[in-house]
């Protein structure tokens, strides 16, 4: 049976996308590939919307996060940790993998952290040399506000802020330079639309400087050779050079589009799925703040999401995530992010119509799609 992958990450790759990629392999230390690695970079700017060097790692998101720390930070530094869901958790194991000491503020699941809580922590703990956040969960579906507390960080010379922009960057809007934010990173298997295997960041010049005083161990991630590589359009290590073709031709066509078009297509996307399912009782799990990147859709009290998961799965070949941890069984999560059309959200809100009904939930039969259809409309 043929699938429809709707998750958030890995998400579907466009047609044109895989046929760059199908491309006999060229070598990269040609002109060649320079070129293309640096029209990549280029471009990247743009979506990062930033003039600093955007760096590419042959590596998942994670070993951008790594990379964060292990370059910006020193062993028994002090690190704030927004921790709202599993890749909030994932900076608490990076800064203890590293030593870093960091200071939790904890956040109910489903919910955006409060700048106040934030503010205050700063000021409570003076030797906070770095905030750590997401700026999407990706595993509860909301989005934290970045701006309000860059606008904190900014002023302060002691203090980087650095942001997991995975599932925002190229999202909705995020601006690097104008925000101030210090690190910001993204990763090729969400909005930009590719496999797996590529992350992105990019550090201001306040978190340059931070890198010179790091102590932590690093040698594949080590940003300083990666940016007099990039200065030279060319990376320290072998890259992955499909992936970096791909991704020059995923970000010819976000030129073509532009970036409010894309940020359009994921808001409409959110909405149409969150307002459709609300329609029929199904609340989102984002209690404020909805990422526009995934919907995370509360299944009904006495129904286990993850019957909904595997039904769409085993009786429809449409794959979407289920919760994880503590939102296992309560949730099922539907990328807006990669190739993913209208058609493919009325396909899946239809489907799940149809489960509910099989397993007796009473509603009004159609009006999740109809609702989201309005909203397309
Ligand atoms: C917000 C966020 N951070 C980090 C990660 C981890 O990235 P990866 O699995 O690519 O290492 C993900 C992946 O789902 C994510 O969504």
């Amino acid at each position: 049976m043929k699938n429809l992958v709707l998750t958030p990450g890995p998400v579907p790759v466009p047609r044109f996308v895989m046929l760059e990629m199908a491309k006999p392999i060229i070598h990269h230390r040609t002109e060649e590939f320079e070129e293309i690695f640096y029209t990549t970079t280029e471009g990247l700017k743009r979506i990062f919307q930033t003039k600093e060097e955007v760096l590419i790692l042959a590596s998942s998101g994670t070993g951008a996060m790594e990379a964060a720390v292990s370059n910006t930070l020193s062993k028994g530094d002090k690190a704030l940790v927004i921790n709202s869901g599993k890749f909030g958790e994932r900076w608490l194991k990076i800064c203890k993998a590293f030593g870093v000491e960091a200071i939790e503020i904890s956040v109910e699941w489903g919910h955006a952290v409060d700048p106040i809580e934030v503010e205050k922590s700063l000021s409570e703990n003076k030797d906070i040399k770095a905030i750590l956040i997401q700026a999407s969960e990706t595993s509860t579906g909301v989005k934290h506000p970045i701006k309000e507390i860059a606008a904190m960080t900014r002023e302060r010379d002691d203090v980087i802020l650095i942001v997991d922009g995975i599932s925002a960057v190229a999202v909705f809007p995020i601006e690097f330079d104008n925000w101030g934010i210090d690190i910001l990173i993204g990763g090729s298997q969400k909005a930009f639309m590719l496999p797996p295997g590529l992350a992105f960041l990019v550090l201001s010049k306040k978190a340059w400087e931070f890198s010179k005083k790091s102590n932590l161990p690093k040698f594949y991630f080590d940003l300083e050779v990666a940016l007099k590589n990039n200065l030279k359009k060319t990376s320290p290590w072998t890259p992955a050079i499909t992936l970096v073709i791909g991704l020059n031709a995923v970000l010819n066509y976000f030129n073509d589009i532009g970036l409010d078009e894309l940020y359009r297509k994921h808001s409409i996307m959110s909405e149409a799925t969150r307002e459709g399912f609300r329609s029929i009782g199904l609340e989102p799990f984002a209690f404020n703040n909805p990422s526009t990147a995934l919907s995370a859709i509360m299944s009904p009290n006495n129904i286990d999401a993850g019957t909904i998961v595997k039904k769409l799965r085993e009786q429809y070949g449409i794959i979407v995530a289920g919760g994880q941890d503590q939102a296992k069984g309560k949730i099922f999560r539907i990328t807006h992010m990669g190739d993913v059309n209208k058609g493919d959200i009325l396909v899946v809100i239809d489907a799940v119509e149809n489960i509910l009904e099989d397993i007796g939930f009473e509603f009004e039969k159609g009006l999740a799609v109809r609702t989201a259809t309005e909203i397309f409309k």
